[in-house]
């Protein structure tokens, strides 16, 4: 058995989740295409499950209409972050900054969308950062995000495992 030290505990100590530009409106924005549901309730959600994960886990999350306090909390709380869950919102299609800060602090990445993007307008159907997350959820709403906390939290199993 390898004694971990205090870095490698604080590492898996919390999951990152990021939204942007607009999604502090969900709930009121769009029902027909983001649904009734408010991202302060998306949150809470992912609070208990990573809450009710073993060892239990934090959710660290941060909502920005600005790019550069995302690019910060990337920055700041990605490198120390279990796995990122991101929804870019509107940057996803043009934010090389994202892209390039997820890219320098290479901690595991999902991002969601709500709405299935690649069935909207031609501008939705690129994404710029997904060339560098591990893999994307477009389409499922709310869910989308309690799958992208499912895959973290086995991920975490998995490389505990691989640690043993
Ligand atoms: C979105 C899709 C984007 O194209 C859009 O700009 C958003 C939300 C989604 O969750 O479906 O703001 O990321």
């Amino acid at each position: 058995m390898t004694s971990e030290s205090a870095e490698e505990r604080a590492r898996d100590d919390y999951v990152l989740v990021l939204n942007g530009p607009n999604l502090n409106l969900l709930g009121t924005r769009e029902p027909g295409v983001y649904g009734s549901t408010t991202l302060a309730e998306i949150v809470a959600d992912l609070a208990t499950t990573a809450c009710g994960a073993d060892p239990p886990l934090r959710i660290e999350h941060v909502q920005s209409n600005h790019e550069g306090v995302l690019v910060d909390a990337i920055q700041t709380l990605g490198p120390s972050a279990v796995g990122i869950i991101i929804n870019p919102a509107a940057l996803t299609h043009y934010s090389i900054a994202l892209r390039d800060a997820l890219a320098a602090v290479g901690t595991p990445t999902i991002e969601v969308h709500l709405s299935n993007i690649h069935a909207r307008e031609e501008f939705r159907h690129h994404s710029v950062v997904a060339p560098v997350v591990l893999g994307q959820i477009a389409g499922l709403g709310p869910d989308g995000y309690r799958l992208a906390l499912h895959h973290v939290i086995a991920r975490r199993g998995l490389s505990a495992e691989v640690k043993r």
